[in-house]
């Protein structure tokens, strides 16, 4: 099949590699243009432009940053609506508020083409490895039409309403995941002077009441943090972390509620930030916790 992505930053590029691997015929496109080029390297097409890039392919696929750059790659002059693409599928799996995607949904119906959104769980590894878990929100035959290659790039798909549900259900399961980190950090801070060494620590945390399931996936990652050895590139750097956090707490108070937990971690998320941590794997945040009290 003919697929799109527009937008080849961590989880673009990784999904990226992965329909390539299962055999679609990719065309990318990206603001920063050097981030096309191992994706090129690797026999995907460069768009010059989103409204290039939608003219050419089937099914076009969009994970970024926020609201604005779906606002940016989407409307406008050369945007991915700008030209024909009546009768075209369009996933949109950025993390953002259900309005989003439901606004979005009416615009490209408005020009004859379909809307799917589908966030996702999981990070670049299971990307690559088609092992995402996708939370999807359209009209069922949109879905019918999407699911297949949902299914090339997720281990499980869930459709859990119209438009907008998705984005609904994909922050509510990171909330969780982001107080449970800072909630580690406060549990690391607590046994640091056991000195157990790091894997040991992790250990313990996994085989117990003290794990999430991200523990599974990352632990290593958070035992090379608290060790101060190299715990590899970032894949969920904690600027995003803080901006999901973010969109979270918008939408209780539009909803007329609250998220004191998730507020208070997002304090400590932005302070990491501020602290230079920004660009650096959400695992970090633990073992910085943790460190507060080393003498
Ligand atoms: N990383 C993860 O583990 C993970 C897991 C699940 C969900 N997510 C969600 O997936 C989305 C992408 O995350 P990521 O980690 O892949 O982020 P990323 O590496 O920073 O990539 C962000 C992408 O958005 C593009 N973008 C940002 N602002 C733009 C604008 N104004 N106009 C055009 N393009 C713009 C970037 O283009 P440039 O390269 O030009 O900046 C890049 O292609 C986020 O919503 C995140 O919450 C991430």
């Amino acid at each position: 099949m003919k697929v799109g992505i527009a937008g080849t930053g961590r989880m673009g590029s990784a999904m990226a590699q992965r329909l390539m691997s299962v055999g679609h015929e990719l065309t990318v496109w990206n603001r920063t243009p050097d981030k096309t080029r191992e994706l090129a390297a690797a026999g995907a097409a460069v768009a010059a432009s989103p409204a290039a890039l939608a003219e050419k392919v089937e099914v076009v696929l969009t994970i970024l940053t926020d609201d604005k750059a779906i606002a940016a790659l989407y409307n406008g002059p050369g945007g991915l609506l700008s030209g024909r693409v009546a009768g075209k599928l369009f996933i949109e799996m950025s993390t953002v508020r259900p309005e989003v995607e439901v606004a979005l949904a009416k615009k490209v119906a408005a020009k004859g083409a379909a809307l799917v959104e589908c966030p996702v769980g999981g990070t670049t590894g299971p990307a690559r490895e088609g092992k995402l878990f996708g939370f999807a929100g359209g009209e069922d035959a949109d879905m019918a039409r999407a699911r297949p290659l949902l299914e090339q790039l997720c281990r499980r798909v869930e459709h859990v309403g119209p438009a907008g549900a998705g984005a609904r259900m994909k922050l509510a399961v990171n909330l969780p995941l982001y107080v449970y980190w800072q909630a580690l950090g406060e549990a690391l801070l607590l046994c640091r002077s056991l000195n157990l060494d790091p894997e040991r620590l992790i250990s313990i945390f996994s085989d117990t009441s003290g794990a999430s399931n991200v523990i599974k996936m990352r632990g290593a990652s958070v035992a090379a943090h608290l060790a101060g050895a190299d715990a590899g590139p970032a894949t969920m750097n904690v600027d995003m972390v803080c901006k999901d956090l973010r969109t979270m707490v918008e939408e209780a108070k539009a909803l007329g509620g609250a998220l004191p937990a998730a507020e208070a971690a997002l304090k400590c998320f932005e302070d990491a930030a501020r602290g230079g941590l920004g660009q650096h794997d959400q695992s970090a945040l633990p073992a910085r916790w943790a460190d507060r009290i080393r003498t």
